[in-house]
């Protein structure tokens, strides 16, 4: 039986049994297995090889992982227990650069520690499993609103590009750029989606290509250098992604080729959508130019999954895994809390206000 993809959940607390419950999305589409994650060395190696990758679902694996690592903690004073909460915090903080939900789950959970100060350690403890849980639950209602808001922009039947995977898999549910879609399919729209690959981890080949197909949306999986002879044939209307940081003037950070993306859609006067949570939006970054780019191992380049040559063995690789796009070349930024505009810089702030 075809499961319904938007209730697959990527990530999950099993807490009578100590253990996050996390979907490997290395292993898709071939299998669908399941880890069990006991230790901060088993969520950061899950974060850091991509098996929970997507912004918004690395940001609920770090919440839930900070829960996890300190609830054996055996501490008799609040400093005891904060210094084992920021042992582990500084780990998971290791792991993946660029995606600022990571950094913002581990500073809320941090919040709420200190918030717990005056309280025993036992009641600490059940703060922060509230706080992971209420991380993981406002995600999903973030991603609903953003795929409201982002349907008032688009029509039955049009033609949508989409760069890497910001679906059902990278949040809690619903996606960030593939929420719309969902939402549309559920009230009878029929956009043809067009998925890039996305090299060199194909996430938009096994994942968006996967999780579309399953939910019966009309997909295309295209290669990456195929997104110009698609948008020229007039079969695109709109490019919708996703975002690991929006600095506070618009620039976006995203899988790497997004720019390349945006760039092609100013040139045939398409627009081009970045789907954001709050969470996503870091106005301490001023630029594109402070986000720093995860750069990641020649292997993902040159070796087909870490098996076959794909490369001559001494040759030299350069693999940033994330681009930004000028904000400049970004039509609208669409939040939970509405679609803003450009001048990003103003419109940014106030949407916080
Ligand atoms: O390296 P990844 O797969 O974690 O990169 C993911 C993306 O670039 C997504 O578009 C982004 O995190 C948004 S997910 C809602």
């Amino acid at each position: 039986m075809t499961e319904h993809v938007t209730v697959i959940e990527s990530v999950r607390l099993d807490d009578e049994n100590n253990q996050i419950i996390l979907l490997d999305q290395t292993q898709l589409p071939n299998k669908k297995v399941f880890l069990k994650l006991e230790t901060v060395d088993d969520i950061w190696d899950a974060i850091y090889h991509l098996k929970v990758r997507g912004a918004p679902a690395i940001g609920i694996a770090a919440a839930y992982g900070m829960y996890l690592v300190t609830k054996h903690v055996e501490a008799t004073t609040y400093e005891e227990f904060d210094a084992a909460f920021q042992q582990a915090k500084g780990k998971l903080a290791s792991s993946r650069p660029t995606a600022v939900n990571l950094f913002w789950a581990l500073d809320r959970m941090e919040r709420r520690l200190e918030k717990e100060k005056s309280t025993s350690i036992a009641e600490i403890k059940q703060a922060l499993k509230e706080e992971a849980d209420l991380i993981k639950q406002e995600d999903e209602e973030v991603c609903e609103a953003i795929g409201q808001y982002a349907l008032e922009l688009l029509e039955d039947g049009m033609g949508i590009l989409t760069h890497c995977n910001a679906g059902t898999i990278a949040t809690a549910k619903y996606g960030t750029a593939l929420a719309p879609i969902y939402l549309g399919k559920e009230k009878g729209y029929n956009f043809k989606v067009y998925a890039d690959e996305t090299r060199p981890l194909l996430q938009g080949a096994r994942l968006t290509a996967w999780e579309l197909d399953q939910a019966g949306v009309d997909v295309t999986l295209i290669c990456d250098n195929m997104a110009s002879i698609v948008m020229q044939q007039g079969k695109i209307q709109a490019v919708l992604v996703g975002c690991d940081r929006v600095a506070a003037n618009g620039d976006t950070a995203n899988k790497i080729g997004t720019s390349g993306v945006a760039i092609l859609a100013k040139h045939y006067g398409i627009p081009f959508y970045v789907c954001a949570p709050l969470s996503t939006i870091d106005l301490d970054t001023k630029t594109g130019e402070e986000i720093e780019i995860e750069l990641r191992p020649e292997e993902e380049i040159k070796a087909k999954w870490y098996s076959e040559p794909m490369a001559p063995e001494n040759v030299k690789t350069y693999n940033p895994a994330f681009d930004v796009t000028d904000h400049s070349l970004i039509t609208a930024i669409i939040t939970e809390k509405g679609i803003v505009y450009p001048s990003y810089q103003d419109n940014l702030k106030a949407i916080f206000e």
